[in-house]
């Protein structure tokens, strides 16, 4: 048996996730000779003219490939989404004392726990009852709080807003970590995007925040210099050493996107790539399960079960030797997930529902 042979190999990890195989060769082709520089990118000096249009362009790439009006800042910050569920209280309160936030997961769920040591956290609306299976309708907004806070697609629990309510008067804030750059976005409903690069656009790390010119300015005096949305607009996201490596593979992937066709192309693939999965779910006679109701069926992270469960495990290892990786489930989860990011090709989705029917074949008896 052995290990599948390179090519063979499709990863459906939910991140660090799939990057683009042109972006990989170009930046091994470039990697000890950046741009005829003779210096890795690794050992360019983020102060030089050479880096600092690297990431003029990056920003200029993402600004065009969204539509981002003039009145947003991109920045590229250090920490990780993670990092955000602290930053945006401490830059955004501005002295009031509570925000809403929408709980419709893990990854929500999380936030809003890293939140309520900052303010009163109110839930705006929560789909917990029906245990994450849908996105809520009915938000209740509390008119007094400083924004209001959604995850766009739920990563670990596999469920994806289409439709997003309006935020009345409250800027809306959202977590787009394992959405973002996947389908074309009306930037002005928002007054603050962000999204972890380890998805859909980089690696890990690398923070995109596209942050409107109004909400600036409000940071809470104890916020620290480098995670201050102001003093990084202001210093062009370099007050202290970028992620510049991290910017230079980012700059790669949203070229590669606009190359490729850009959001909406981004978006048609997503969609059938994620409904030739769903497909083969939802056929095989009850011997895979996806809970979430289909409307709100994440197309980044297809999360389903074996009805037999006691097969998972055979399940993940028969499909890791068949080079289909990184199929587990989240361990909040449990069961299989799929992450189909936009890198990820086709034929690495048929082949995973090719599997999937020969294993039903094989094992069917089970159930
Ligand atoms: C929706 C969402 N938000 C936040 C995070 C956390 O990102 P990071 O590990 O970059 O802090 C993740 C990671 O999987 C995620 O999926």
């Amino acid at each position: 048996m052995g290990l599948p042979c390179l090519s063979e190999v499709f990863n459906f990890a939910a991140g660090p996730g799939v990057m683009p195989a042109a972006v990989l060769a170009q930046a091994q082709q470039e990697f000890l000779n950046w741009n005829g520089s003779g210096l890795s990118m690794l050992e360019t000096p983020f102060t030089g003219e050479a880096f600092k249009a690297v990431l003029r362009q990056a920003r200029d790439d993402l600004r065009a490939l969204l539509n981002i009006p003039d009145n947003y800042h991109i920045l590229f910050m250090h920490g990780g989404a993670s990092a955000q569920f602290s930053l945006v209280p401490l830059n955004l309160l501005g002295g009031v004392d509570r925000a809403d936030y929408v709980e419709t997961g893990y990854w929500s769920r999380k936030n809003m726990r890293e939140a309520s040591r900052y303010c009163n956290v109110n839930i705006a609306a929560s789909s917990s009852v029906t245990n994450f299976d849908r996105m809520p309708e009915a938000w209740r907004l509390d008119p007094d709080a400083a924004y209001c806070h959604i995850t766009s697609n739920e990563t670990a629990n596999g469920v994806q807003f289409y439709d997003i309510p309006a935020s009345g008067d409250l800027p809306l804030v959202a977590d787009m970590t394992s959405d973002f750059l996947s389908r074309p976005l009306d930037v002005q409903r928002y007054g603050l995007i962000y999204a972890g690069a380890q998805k859909n656009i980089g690696p890990a790390g690398l923070t995109i925040v596209i942050v409107r010119d109004d909400l600036l300015g409000r940071a809470h005096p104890a916020t620290p210099a480098v995670f201050n949305y102001q003093t990084q607009v202001e210093a062009d996201s370099m007050l202290n050493t970028p992620l510049t490596y991290a910017v230079y593979l980012t700059g790669l992937v949203f070229r590669w996107i606009a190359e490729t066709g850009g959001v909406t192309v981004m978006a048609r693939n997503s969609e059938q790539r994620s409904a030739r999965l769903y497909h083969a779910i939802d056929n095989s006679d009850g011997f895979y399960h996806c809970s979430v109701q289909p409307a709100y069926r994440s197309r980044m992270n297809v999360c389903f079960t074996l009805t037999h469960d006691a097969l998972t495990p055979l399940f993940l290892s028969a499909a890791a030797a068949e080079g289909l990786l990184n199929l587990k489930g989240h361990p909040m989860a449990g069961g299989v997930r799929a992450s189909l990011y936009n890198a990820m090709p086709e034929t690495g989705v048929a082949a995973l529902v090719n599997f999937m029917q020969h294993f039903t074949e094989e094992h069917r008896h089970h159930v």
